[in-house]
């Protein structure tokens, strides 16, 4: 499908989707957001595609949802077509890996969008922020939820209350972030670390992703027996008696995604 604003790339086993709005630094209208929806359920139900990175330009992952398009909306309006979360939280529902590879700003909404990815690699110009508050707004796509459960009460409070701006060293230092590398060296590193995800079992790795996730959801103990029922479900597929066969063989494993 052809779309106009985002870039997709297959590289073997990882699909690359590219926000590309540069006149908006990739700000989120409905029509990036909707064909951004799309293309995540796309790959997701593809079965060749085994992680997913999602990256903006060298200037702005994105700066947060249109401004201009949201400005002169009613309440009802907002209310009725449950404005921002209805499509908005599909990237938190897609079961393939993502890794948001973020380079310049990542704010609003693109800070939200950073965080519904399962983890965040970051150039060293990237700034992460939540500034609704700024505009007379709050977050409304998780980022009071997520950020206060991944970096804690204090910095979400002052992101959230402040309005400010985090850099990428400091959003590595608090957890919101987890490796921080040279702008140049971004998309090589986001890539590796995706083929080296899509290298392994597809179906395991959808496993450890929906386990994490699921701390986040659940006390511990009910997580933990999350957890042992689905290590339990690996000893159904011929993926872990390759993984271990090949590790008692001394060789490389051949997995199949089965
Ligand atoms: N919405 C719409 N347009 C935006 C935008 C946004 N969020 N962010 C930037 N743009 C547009 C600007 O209007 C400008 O367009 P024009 O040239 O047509 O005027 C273009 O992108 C370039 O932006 P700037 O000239 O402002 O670039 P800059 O380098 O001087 O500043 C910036 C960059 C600090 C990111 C600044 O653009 C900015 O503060 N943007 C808004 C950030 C923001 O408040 N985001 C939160 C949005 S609300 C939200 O996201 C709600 C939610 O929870 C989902």
């Amino acid at each position: 499908m052809a779309y106009n604003c985002l870039e997709i790339d297959n590289d073997d086993r990882v699909q690359i989707i590219r926000l590309a709005r540069p006149e908006a630094l990739n700000a989120f209208n409905k029509e990036l957001m909707d064909e951004l929806t799309e293309a995540l359920k796309a790959a997701d139900a593809d079965p060749k595609v085994a992680c997913i990175v999602l990256t903006g330009s060298e200037k702005a992952f994105a700066a947060g949802a249109d401004i201009k398009e949201m400005a002169d909306k009613s309440f009802v309006q907002a209310y009725t077509e449950d404005f921002i979360t209805a499509n908005w939280e599909e990237a938190s529902r897609i079961r393939t890996p993502i890794i948001a590879a973020v380079a310049g700003y990542a704010l609003g909404g693109g800070c939200e969008m950073a965080m519904m990815c399962d983890f965040v690699i970051a150039a060293d110009n990237a700034k992460f922020g939540q500034p609704e508050i700024t505009i007379g707004a709050i977050p409304g796509a998780g980022g009071t939820q997520r950020m206060a459960k991944y970096i804690g009460k204090a910095k979400a409070m002052d992101m959230c209350l402040t309005g400010r701006m985090m850099g990428a060293e400091e959003a590595e230092r608090c957890g919101l972030v987890a490796r921080v590398v040279p702008k140049a060296e971004l998309m090589d590193t986001a890539l590796e670390a995706a083929k080296k995800i899509a290298g392994f079992s597809r179906p395991i790795s959808m496993m450890v992703k929906e386990c994490v996730n699921r701390a986040f959801e659940v006390p511990l103990s009910e997580g933990i027996r999350f957890e042992r029922r689905v290590f339990h479900s690996v000893f159904a597929t011929e993926d872990q008696k390759e993984g271990m066969k090949a590790f008692v063989e001394k060789r490389d494993p051949n997995f199949k995604d089965a």
